[in-house]
């Protein structure tokens, strides 16, 4: 089969289509043909070997994953010994980072756990868009942020994969004000799926303004923690779903001081995969939330289009399909 191959860390050559041999599934496992998949974070970091924490993961000085790629949309094409839930025809999508990535290939062999069943009027790009980002923006607003309706919410980052899914579900939840944080080449598309207002991050710092917010979900995390606390009303919550390391330590380690001084609240998202994918499904179902798609491209352009999203331009997930 097709797979993009990782040999060593750097800039996207070190990524090749290549011939590898096609997997069988073992025990609890199923094999997938995948039909799309999506490109995000992991895939930008584990390609450079950066931020370090990825080489104490992945791989000190050579990354022990083979084909990168965390999110997958496609159809079971045989099942292993023990697979309770799902069997040969059955269509499927899921975030596959905490069972050795692989979704940038023809197949991948993945535990039946990490996998759930695509509604049929979700196309598969649709799917390979949604578990990973949509999972950082439900855990962050609702078990992190606890969002009541009614709220005021910021998105910082908000123009990509968990921006923009994160408004829709915001919204959902009965938000009635989302403000957006990004740059304004991506305006259009973030009023498209419901920002009310939105903040060019190159001209404006929105943590020195006067607007005030109950919950402010944040994907970049490159402030203080203190200067986010500034623009939070008194009983309001900082949740951040990643960002630069030092700043998420410093989230981490004042987070018990602030709770001891303050009303206000600060979180990290501690994602955990595919947890809540049925709620997506109902949510989709019900129209309720649609992926911005940027592609769908070809798999053999995986290498650029990781190092396009890294450079930020993309507008929501950007998704491969064949
Ligand atoms: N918590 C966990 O367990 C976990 C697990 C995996 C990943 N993550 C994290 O989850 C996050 C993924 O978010 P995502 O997929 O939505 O990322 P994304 O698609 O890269 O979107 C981030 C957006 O932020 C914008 N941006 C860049 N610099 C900015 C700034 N200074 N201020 C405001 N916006 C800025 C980018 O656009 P421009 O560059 O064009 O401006 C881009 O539109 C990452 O931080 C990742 O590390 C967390």
């Amino acid at each position: 089969m097709k797979a993009i191959v990782l040999t060593k860390y750097g800039s996207a050559d070190v990524l090749k289509l290549q011939d590898v041999e096609k997997p069988k599934p073992k025990e609890g496992e199923v094999l997938v043909k995948i039909h799309a998949t999506a490109i995000n974070d992991w895939d930008w970091c584990l390609m450079r070997g950066t931020p370090f924490y990825i080489r104490l993961l992945c791989g000190l000085l050579k990354p022990k994953i083979q084909i990168p790629g965390a999110e997958i949309a496609g159809q079971i094409e045989e099942v292993g010994h023990n697979v309770q839930q799902f069997q040969p025809g059955d269509m499927v999508y899921g975030d596959i980072s905490e069972c050795g990535f692989g979704g940038f290939a023809e197949y991948v062999c993945v535990p039946e756990t990490a996998l759930a069943l695509k509604p049929e009027c979700m196309s598969f790009v649709e799917a390979a868009a949604l578990p990973h980002a949509a999972m950082l923006a439900l855990q962050g607003l609702l078990e992190e942020g606890q969002l009541q309706p009614g709220q005021k919410v910021l998105i910082n980052g908000a123009g990509g994969g968990v921006g923009t899914l994160g408004v829709q579900i915001a919204k959902s939840m009965g938000a009635i004000d989302v403000t957006g944080v990004d740059s304004s080449d991506k305006f259009d598309m973030m009023h498209s799926v419901g920002f009310v207002q939105t903040i060019d991050y190159t001209q404006k710092d929105f943590t020195q303004s006067q607007e005030k917010y109950d919950l402010i979900l944040d994907t970049k995390t490159n402030r203080s923690i203190f200067q986010y606390l500034r623009v939070l009303n008194p009983q309001g919550t900082y949740v951040t779903v990643g960002g630069d390391t030092p700043r998420l330590f410093q989230v981490l380690f004042s987070k018990p001081i602030i709770h001891l001084f303050s009303k206000k609240r600060v979180s990290l998202v501690n994602l955990q995969p595919n947890k809540d994918l049925d709620y997506i499904n109902k949510l989709f179902q019900a129209g309720g939330i649609k992926p911005v798609l940027d592609g769908p491209y070809r798999l053999s352009e995986v290498p650029e289009m990781i190092q396009y999203f890294g450079r930020g331009k993309h507008k929501g997930k950007v998704v491969i399909n064949g």
